[in-house]
């Protein structure tokens, strides 16, 4: 069955791999097609994502300071120190592809990261302060956050390949790295220390 799973995944990559060279060669017809051109609604669509991106961006810009402070491990308060100034520059980034775009910078609220924030306050609610336990919530708290951020700035980045985008999608390509290197080192923060000193907290 595991064997079947990774096959299935194996394949995938190769056929994804195949698609994307033929990509590239039809991007270059692509590259001529102008703004009138495009899909309006998918442009509108693409455009109202962004809006929410930039809304879920600048609401952690808020929340971040909250979770550092919070959070009792050096390498944690690090952690969320460091993605504190990243999250400053993914807003800035969205502001550069607005531009790009000719469309003007503006939030739509993220029900989404409304939510996910929530989540994180409730675990400093419910835990103690100087536990490795409070620690080891906030690390799932911010990685809830990194997965949604992952999977917008994903879809987002696939979506400005096929309208022809490319110089915006590599600006959201460059951001979808950071919250995927976040991430990981947040897993690895948790593997490594956090999650062990918390098994042994009463
Ligand atoms: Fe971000
Ligand atoms: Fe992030």
């Amino acid at each position: 069955m595991a064997r079947n799973y990774r096959q299935l995944i194996k394949i995938f990559a190769m056929e994804k791999s195949t698609t994307k060279k033929s990509a590239a060669k039809k991007s270059a017809g692509r590259a001529s097609k102008t703004t009138s051109e495009m899909s309006p609604a998918l442009h509108q669509l693409f455009v109202d994502e962004l809006k929410d991106i930039y809304w879920a961006e600048k609401h952690l810009i808020k929340a971040l300071p909250k979770m550092q402070k919070a959070a009792t491990s050096k390498e944690l308060q690090n952690a969320f120190a460091d993605h504190l100034e990243a999250t400053q520059q993914h807003v800035e980034r969205l502001e550069q592809v607005f531009e790009m775009l000719e469309e003007k910078a503006a939030a739509k609220k993220c029900d989404a990261m409304e939510g996910l924030v929530k989540e994180g306050e409730s675990i400093i609610e419910d835990t103690e302060g100087g536990t490795s336990t409070r620690d080891a919530g906030l690390i799932i708290a911010a990685q809830k956050v990194e997965h949604y951020e992952i999977a917008t700035y994903g879809g987002l980045h696939q979506l400005a390949i096929t309208m022809g985008h490319d110089d915006v999608a590599s600006v959201l390509e460059e951001t979808l790295n950071e919250e995927k290197e976040t991430d990981q080192l947040l897993t690895s923060i948790a593997e490594n220390n956090v999650n062990y000193e918390a098994n042994k907290e009463g």
